[in-house]
This record gives C-alpha cells, structure tokens and sequence, in this order.
C-alpha cells in the first residue's frame, strides 16, 4: 500500500512562471510546460509576468495573484503550479487565495518522480523525498497554528492530536524507508564489489531528460528500458551486458534524467542511482542534437555531474537525434590527441551506433591487438581460437593453403589464444598490426552507419 496518495492525472492545471533576473525565461517555461505535461496536467493558462525578487508571503504580488486566482477560476483549474520555489507559507497563503491546490517546482518533480519510479529502490527514494517534502510542511503548519492559538490553552484539540498523529506516522515511515534503503545500497555495494573483481568495465549512459538516453541504451543492448516521450521516463539504473567488436564485454548502465535545479530532497534521494555514473569507467553524455538548447543542457548536467563527484570520469558527447536534422551526419570527432570526443548518431534510426562501439571499443580497451596474421593448416586450434574468440574480420586463403587472418582484438586475450595454442607471441605465425584503428576500420570494410543489433 502507498503511503501517500498521489494525484491523478489530466489535472486541470494554471503555470505560473514569472522571470526573475538572471533567469532565461524562454528556455525556463518550455520546459515547465513539458514538466507539467510529464505529469498529467491538462495546461488551461500560463501566467507569466516579471518580478526583481519574490514577495515573502505569496511568492508573486497581490494583483498576480488576482490575476492567476482568475484564471484559475475560469480554467476550472484543480491545480495551479509554480515554476519556483515556494517555502510553506507560501503555499499556504497561496491555496487561501487561489482556492485550488498549489504545487512549487520541487512538488511537481517529485509527483513526476512519483509517477516514474519502478524499481523497488527507486519507489523508495522517491517516498522517502516526498515524505522529507511534506515533513517541513506539516512541522511549519503546526508552528503556525501553536502561534495562531496563543501558544497555550487549547493545543491539545482534536487539531493538534491529528497533527501529531501525522508526523509520528511521518517518522516511523522515513525510518522504516531508510532501513529499506540501507538494506537495498548494501546489496548494491555487494554487486559493485564482484563487478569490480569481475573487471568488466561499466559505461554509464548520463544527459538531459528526454535526450533518448533509454532508447540508445535499448538499441545498443537489445533491452527493453522503458523509452517515451515524456520526461523522467526513466527513474532507475538499469544495466546490461554489452558485446563490442572483438569480443570485448562492457556493462552499459542507463541512469535517471537530469534536470535544471533538481530539488534538493531529490538530488540527496537520489544520489543511490547516480552513484553508478561517479563508478563508472567513462560516461556517455547523451545529448538531443535537435535542441536549441543543447549548449545550456550540457552545462547544466556537467553540474550535476560535479554535485554527485563524477566529473572526473572521462566523458564522451554522444549527440542523438540526428536523425531530426537534415544537416547532420553520423560521424566521430577527435580531438587534436586523435582522442575520440563526440559521436554523432541517431539511436532510433541506428544510423551511427556501429560507430559509437568501435570508439567505446577504442577508449576502453586502448590496448587492442590489430593485424593480420598467417597460420598454416596444421595450426588449426589457434584458428578455431581466434574465431571462437571473435577477433576475425577477414580471412584469405592463399595458393598453398594458409590462412591470412585479419584479427582484432584486445591484447591481453591474443596473447593467451597465442599461449594456448603453443604460438609464439612473434614466431612462426607473423603477425603484422596495423599502423592505426581507424585504418583498421575501414581496411576490415565495415560500415560505420546503418547496422543494428
Ligand atoms: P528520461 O528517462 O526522461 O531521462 O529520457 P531519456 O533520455 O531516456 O529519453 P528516451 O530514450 O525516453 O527518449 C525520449 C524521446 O526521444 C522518445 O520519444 C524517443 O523515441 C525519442 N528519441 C530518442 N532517440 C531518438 C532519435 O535518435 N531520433 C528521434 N527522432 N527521436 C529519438
């Protein structure tokens, strides 16, 4: 049973997002819009407007506040929300006036949240959050009632008898949910030890909401994470198994979206899940290419990157979408070390996921083994080797019967194939690597754009 009842969706709902110096109001309200939506709200006005600094009882000024209660009444709106923080008063005095439910910037993301969490740690996060929301809440309702009254006679009505009901409910339940949550990190902790002993290198997908983070993770790895048009779709880390060329094995986590100041509640809630991203080998930071606002949202996750202690993990700007601009191409770009740092793909179309292996391939297992290689017809194990291992590209029989392999693969595994099979690593059968990986790509002939698993 939930402990908290969560609003239905298709609320009627009125925006207000006013602009305050050094806020990009534009940019601000699209997103709230396509917040709001993320939760269900039918949007029947936005209200916007301009203030220097907010008022300290309502948040907005007395005559917006007309203004919105009017539209509120018009709109026949259950819900007005605000794109701002409100303290509790605020809250307050705002449902007096406006006669319908307010909800503040935190609120509506936690309802969001609500609404998204699947996995049992993820509902117990976001509980947890919403309960530490309301907890202020209820303690400033009771200082403000206690001072109402007078402070003596008469606080031990029914009033106070239910309030104090609620927040010891409140309490036992955010210790019960920490226990919980205790319980479910050392799991977590006991995992990420044996994947440590594993060694299997973890890749974490990070960016924006709604950059198509779940859908390149599904497209990469053949998965099925939850992937919609809506915000936050996606609450939990989800991680799968990754082949790469040459046999390489990855594991590719997906993780929450990233939003412009994430309600702080949230950001501590959830730090569990991002832990993943601060562990991991190199972050892939998913970006929609399509987004005008592409240049702030890096900014803005790279914060959040920094917050939860992972902005020192090497990253690569994986833009997406391209599929929605006639001018972009699939395609890798270096940087002047020839080190890969932005891939171009569609993770829809598949159009440059080939692409993004190889560099994963490249920046993961730097030490690859890339060369042709002759093995005679009595060397038939280290053939069956090579093969089983997948490290040939290409092969080419000659006249007298011997095997000219194309291989690529990691080193370390090469050199034990070559152990295996009685080879020696420089003997009989010559190896010859090739002089780059790049060169490597396209004398192998494969494509970098189309290929889908
Ligand atoms: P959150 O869970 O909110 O963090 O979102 P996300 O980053 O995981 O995004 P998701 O994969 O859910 O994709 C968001 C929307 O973008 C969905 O409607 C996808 O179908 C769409 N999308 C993802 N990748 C592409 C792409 O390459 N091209 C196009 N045109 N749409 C895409």
């Amino acid at each position: 049973m939930k402990f908290i009842e969560r609003p239905q969706g298709g609320q009627k709902a009125v925006l207000v997002h006013l602009e305050l110096p050094g806020s990009d109001f534009e940019s601000d309200r699209r997103e709230f819009e396509e917040l709001a939506r993320s939760a269900g709200a039918e949007i029947v006005a936005v209200i916007g407007g301009s203030r220097q600094r907010p008022d300290a009882g309502m948040f907005i000024g007395s005559g917006k506040a007309d203004e919105v209660a009017a539209a509120c009444a018009a709109g026949e709106a259950e819900v007005a929300i605000f794109n701002h923080e409100l303290s509790p008063a605020q809250e307050r005095n705002l449902e007096r006036v406006l006669r319908c439910r307010v909800l503040s910037r935190a609120g509506l993301i936690l309802d969001i949240f609500a609404k998204r969490a699947r996995t049992h740690e993820g509902k117990l996060q976001v509980e947890l959050a919403q309960l530490q929301h309301l907890a202020t809440r209820l303690v400033r309702g009771w200082t403000h009632l206690e001072r109402q009254q007078g402070g003596g006679i008469g606080l031990s009505g029914p009033g106070e008898t239910q309030l104090e009901l609620d927040r010891r409910l409140i309490k036992d339940r955010m210790a019960h949910l920490r226990r919980q949550l205790e319980d479910v990190k050392r799991h977590r902790a006991l995992s990420r030890r044996a994947r440590k002993r594993n060694e299997t290198p973890l890749v974490s997908i990070v960016g924006y909401t709604n950059a198509g983070k779940s859908t390149l993770f599904n497209s990469m790895t053949g998965a099925e994470a939850y992937a919609a048009d809506q915000l936050f779709a996606t609450l939990d880390t989800t991680i799968r198994k990754l082949q790469l060329p040459a046999d390489q094995e990855i594991l590719l986590a997906d993780t929450v979206g990233f939003i412009r100041d994430l309600p702080h509640d949230l950001v501590a809630a959830f730090r569990a899940t991002l832990e993943e991203a601060r562990e991991a080998d190199l972050l892939l930071h998913v970006l929609d290419a399509a987004d005008p606002e592409r240049a702030s949202r890096i900014e803005q996750v790279n914060a959040v990157l920094q917050e939860i202690e992972a902005e020192e993990v090497p990253t690569l700007l994986v833009f997406n979408k391209i599929d929605l601009s006639e001018h972009e191409t699939a395609r890798v770009e270096r940087d002047e070390a020839g080190r890969p740092k932005r891939v171009f793909l569609s993770a829809r179309t598949g159009e440059g996921l080939d692409a993004l292996r190889e560099v994963l391939s490249e920046l993961i297992f730097p030490d690859l083994f890339e060369g042709e290689m002759a093995v005679t017809p009595a060397q038939g194990k280290l053939r069956a080797l090579l093969y089983a291992s997948h490290a040939v590209q290409a092969e080419r029989i000659d006249d007298k019967g011997v095997s000219h392999l194309q291989l690529r693969l990691p080193r370390p595994r090469y050199e034990r194939i070559c152990r295996e099979a009685g080879v020696p690593l420089n003997g009989a059968a010559a190896a010859r690597p090739l002089e780059s990986w790049e060169r490597g790509r396209t004398r192998a002939g494969r494509s970098t754009t189309g290929v889908r698993d």
